[in-house]
C-alpha cells in the first residue's frame, strides 16, 4: 500500500487531496485579491511598478515590423536562430497540429485552467508579423505582450529573460522565415481571478527576476555556457525544480525533481543516491542526444519530447557544457538512500509454470508475460542490448527503480514515442487495452521483480494518473 515519495517533490496528483488543493487555491485567491488592491493603489500613485530593462536596445535594432520572409536577414543569423529556437523548444508548445508549425493552439494545463499557446508565425493578423523587434524582446525578457498585457508564466519567460539580446534577435530572425499561418488559437479557459492578466504583476514580484544571464567568473567558460543554456533557453527547471504554492520555481532544492502532467521529472542533481551522480558524462550526453543512457534510463513522456524536439540537436560543445553545469550543482539526496538505476536482477521464476494455468484473478506475472515479455524478455533483461531502438532492460532502469511507480505506470498507459536521428522508438500504449487493476498488477510485478520492491501502486492511483491530461 505504501507509496514512498522522494522528498522535495510535490505529491503526485494521485496523492493530492481535493481539500489541500482547494485550500491552496483559496489562499492564492485571497493573496491575489489583497495584492490587487495594493497594486491598483500604487499603479495610480507612482507608475514605477514595471521592472525596467537595464540594457537599452541599440538604435540599430530599429522599430517598425520586420517584414516576414525578410530577405535582408543574414542566413547565418537565421541558422543560429533555428538552433536557439530548438534549444528553447518553441515548436513543442507553439504547435498543436504538425501541419501548422508555430501557429499555436496547444492547450497548456495549469492548476488554474487552460492556456492556449499563441500563434508565433509571421502572419500579420493572427501571428506576430506586426510585432517590432522590441515587442518581441519585451515578451521574451519581461513577459509582456504587444499591447502591454502581462503574459502567463506558462510561457517560460522566467528563464528566457536570461537570454542575450543577440540570441533573442536571432530567434526572431528565424521565426520571420517560417511560413506565416493564418490561425487564431482558442481563448484561454482560466478561472477567476486567474483570468485577470494584470494580477501577474503580483506573481512576477515574487517569482520573476527580470535580467540577463551573468556569468560566474569563478567558473569555467564551459560551465557558464551550460548555465546560460540550462537556466535560460533550455528551461530544464520548468519541470525539474519543485514549485511553491504560487506555482513559482523554488529557489532551494533546484533540479531536485517535480511532477509534470502525472510524470515525475526526476532529481537530476549530482547526488549519487537521489540524483544522477552515478552517471558518467558520456551517459548523460547520450541521454540528451538520443534519450537513452544505457544501464540508467530511457526518456519517455515529456522528456521524450524534450529529447526529440530540443536536446538531440545540441552540438557536442553544448552537450558537454550542460553536463558540466549539472555536475556542478549542489547534490540533493531528498531522503533517498539508493539510486533509481541500481535496482533489479533478472527474473528466474519458472515461467513455464504459468503456462496453461487458469487465470483466476489479476496476476501481474501472467500479464507481464502476455503483454511485455515479447519485447522486454520474461527475464526483464530486454532485447538488443543498448543498440539504438533496442527494447531496453527493465533492470537498472530508473523508471522501475524509482521510489514512486508513477512513471512506470504512465509508460504502461501511454507507451513511449520518440523520434531521433538514430532511431524511431516506439513502445505501444496499453491504456486502452488494460484496466486499472491490470495496470497496477503489472506495475507492482515490475517494481517487485526488476525495480524497487517497496514501490507499489493501487488501481485508484492508476485511475488518477490515467485522468492526467497529456
Ligand atoms: C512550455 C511552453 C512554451 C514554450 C517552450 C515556449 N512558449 Fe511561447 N508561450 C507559451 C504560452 C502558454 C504563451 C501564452 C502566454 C499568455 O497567454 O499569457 C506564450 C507566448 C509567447 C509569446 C507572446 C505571443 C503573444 O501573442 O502574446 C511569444 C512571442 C512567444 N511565446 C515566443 C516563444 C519563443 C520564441 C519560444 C522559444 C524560444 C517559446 N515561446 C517557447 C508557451 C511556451
Ligand atoms: C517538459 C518537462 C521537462 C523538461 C523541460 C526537461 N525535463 Fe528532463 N525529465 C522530465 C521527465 C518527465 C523525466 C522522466 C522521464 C522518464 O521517466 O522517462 C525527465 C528525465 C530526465 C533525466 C533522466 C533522469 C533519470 O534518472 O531517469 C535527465 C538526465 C533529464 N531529464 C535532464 C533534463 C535536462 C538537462 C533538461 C533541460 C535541457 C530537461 N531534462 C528538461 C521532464 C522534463
Ligand atoms: C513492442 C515492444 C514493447 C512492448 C510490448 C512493451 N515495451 Fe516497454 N519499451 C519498449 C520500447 C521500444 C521502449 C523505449 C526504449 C527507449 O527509450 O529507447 C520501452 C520502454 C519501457 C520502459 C522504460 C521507460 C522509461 O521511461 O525509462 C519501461 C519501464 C517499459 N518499457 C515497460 C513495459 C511494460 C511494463 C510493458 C508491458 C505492459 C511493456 N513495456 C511492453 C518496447 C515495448
Amino acid at each position: 500500500m505504501s507509496r514512498r515519495q522522494p522528498m522535495n517533490t510535490r505529491p503526485s496528483p494521485a496523492h493530492r487531496t481535493h481539500r489541500t488543493h482547494r485550500a491552496r487555491t483559496t489562499l492564492a485567491t485571497l493573496l491575489f485579491c489583497t495584492f490587487a488592491l495594493y497594486v491598483a493603489w500604487h499603479a495610480a500613485h507612482d507608475g514605477e511598478m514595471r521592472p525596467v530593462d537595464e540594457v537599452p536596445l541599440p538604435a540599430a535594432h530599429g522599430e517598425g515590423p520586420a517584414a516576414p520572409g525578410d530577405a535582408t536577414a543574414q542566413p547565418e543569423i537565421v541558422k543560429r536562430g533555428e538552433y536557439l529556437a530548438r534549444m528553447g523548444d518553441c515548436a513543442a508548445c507553439h504547435t498543436a497540429d504538425k501541419s501548422r508549425p508555430f501557429a499555436g493552439g496547444l492547450a497548456i494545463n495549469t492548476p488554474f485552467g487552460k492556456i492556449y499557446t499563441p500563434n508565433i508565425t509571421p502572419d500579420p493578423d493572427t501571428g506576430i508579423g506586426q510585432w517590432t523587434e522590441s515587442d518581441f524582446m519585451r515578451a521574451m525578457h519581461e513577459g509582456v505582450g504587444k499591447s502591454g498585457e502581462r503574459l502567463y508564466p506558462a510561457f517560460p519567460y522566467v528563464e528566457f529573460t536570461r537570454v542575450t539580446e543577440q540570441d533573442v534577435l536571432a530567434i526572431r530572425a528565424y521565426l520571420n522565415t517560417v511560413a506565416p499561418i493564418h490561425y487564431k488559437p482558442p481563448a484561454n479557459e482560466l478561472r477567476f481571478p486567474f483570468n485577470q492578466r494584470w494580477l501577474m504583476i503580483f506573481w512576477n514580484l515574487f517569482n520573476f527576476d527580470e535580467g540577463r544571464f551573468v556569468p560566474d567568473p569563478q567558473k569555467s567558460a564551459e560551465y557558464n555556457r551550460g548555465a546560460y543554456l540550462v537556466e535560460g533557453l533550455a528551461h530544464c527547471e520548468e519541470c525539474h525544480t519543485p514549485r511553491n504554492f504560487m506555482q513559482g520555481l523554488k529557489s532551494s532544492g533546484r533540479f531536485s525533481g517535480a511532477t509534470q502532467a502525472g510524470w515525475q521529472a526526476y532529481n537530476i542533481t549530482p547526488d549519487r543516491a537521489g540524483g544522477i551522480g552515478g552517471w558518467s558524462d558520456d551517459a548523460l550526453m547520450s541521454y540528451l542526444a538520443t534519450g537513452v543512457a544505457p544501464g540508467h534510463a530511457n526518456a519517455a513522456g515529456p522528456m521524450a519530447e524534450v529529447v526529440q524536439n530540443s536536446t538531440q540537436y545540441l552540438n557536442a560543445e553544448d552537450q558537454r557544457s550542460i553536463t558540466a553545469y549539472l555536475r556542478g550543482q549542489p547534490p540533493v539526496a531528498g531522503g533517498v538512500t539508493r539510486s533509481r538505476d541500481s535496482y533489479g536482477q533478472p527474473a528466474n521464476d519458472d515461467i513455464t509454470a504459468l503456462r496453461g494455468t487458469v487465470i483466476t484473478s489479476v496476476n501481474g506475472a501472467q500479464l507481464f508475460v502476455a503483454n511485455c515479455a515479447s519485447c522486454h524478455n520474461w527475464t526483464g533483461a530486454g532485447v538488443g542490448a543498448s543498440a539504438p531502438g533496442a527494447y531496453p532492460s527493465l533492470i537498472h532502469n530508473s523508471v522501475a527503480g524509482a521510489a514512486s511507480p508513477d512513471n512506470l505506470t504512465m509508460t504502461i498507459l501511454h507507451g513511449v514515442k520518440r523520434q531521433t536521428k538514430d532511431a524511431d522508438v516506439l513502445m505501444p500504449a496499453f491504456g486502452d487495452a488494460l484496466s486499472n487493476d491490470q495496470v497496477a498488477a503489472i506495475a507492482n510485478y515490475v517494481t517487485k521483480q526488476f525495480g524497487d520492491p517497496q514501490a507499489s501502486i493501487t488501481p485508484d492511483q492508476v485511475a488518477a494518473l490515467r485522468a492526467q491530461a497529456q
